[in-house]
């Protein structure tokens, strides 16, 4: 089983336009996660099951979606420092967490990482997030390629790194698409 992985060139150069034009005038609900505001939007099934398709192909695995959604953070929103792992997700334990983006901003990605304290994964049903960094050290960092796919497993804890946020809005804010396999 991989720990972490990048598929490039998830979807055909005009099927990622497209995606993106169309996120990026999409509106961003907030979801409460203990006061701890996310912004979402659906997207279209198709898109769910190609980023499926593809992480099944390159692990050989057969992971079904436990939810799959774009994600927006600016500055303004969802801007905080939030290291935590993706072991549980709707009340499931999800196998592989999956980032993709849609920009090429390589001072910016995502970070796995570890700490003294809190070790580097979390292997029981219990959430946990950290709002600091505290001795929290990056092991692996993947930058933010447009139209690839970060996917790492789904206990490891991470964050988006660094915590540096962009933007006020969709337009020229972070915009991501998130997915729980197990
Ligand atoms: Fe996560």
């Amino acid at each position: 089983m991989f720990e972490s992985k990048v598929i490039e060139n998830v979807f055909s150069e005009s099927d990622f336009k497209k995606l993106h034009e169309y996120l990026k005038k999409k509106e961003y609900k907030p979801f409460d996660l203990d006061n701890d505001y996310l912004y979402y939007t659906e997207i279209p099934s198709h898109i769910t099951y190609k980023i499926i398709s593809k992480v099944n192909e390159v692990t050989g695995l057969n992971l079904k979606n436990i939810v799959t959604f774009a994600r927006l953070n600016t500055g303004v929103i969802d801007a905080r420092v939030r290291i935590h792992a993706d072991n549980i997700v709707f009340g499931r334990q999800p196998r592989y967490a999956c980032v993709y983006y849609f920009e090429d901003n390589p001072e910016s990605g995502t970070a796995l990482l570890s700490s003294p304290t809190h070790g580097r994964e979390r292997l029981d049903m219990k959430m946990s997030v950290f709002n600091e960094i505290g001795d929290f050290k990056v092991d692996v960092f993947n930058p933010e390629i447009a139209n690839s796919l970060f996917f790492y497993k789904a206990t490891l804890y991470h964050s988006r790194w660094p915590c540096i946020s962009r933007g006020t809005d969709a337009k020229d804010g972070r915009i991501i698409i998130v997915s729980f396999l197990e």
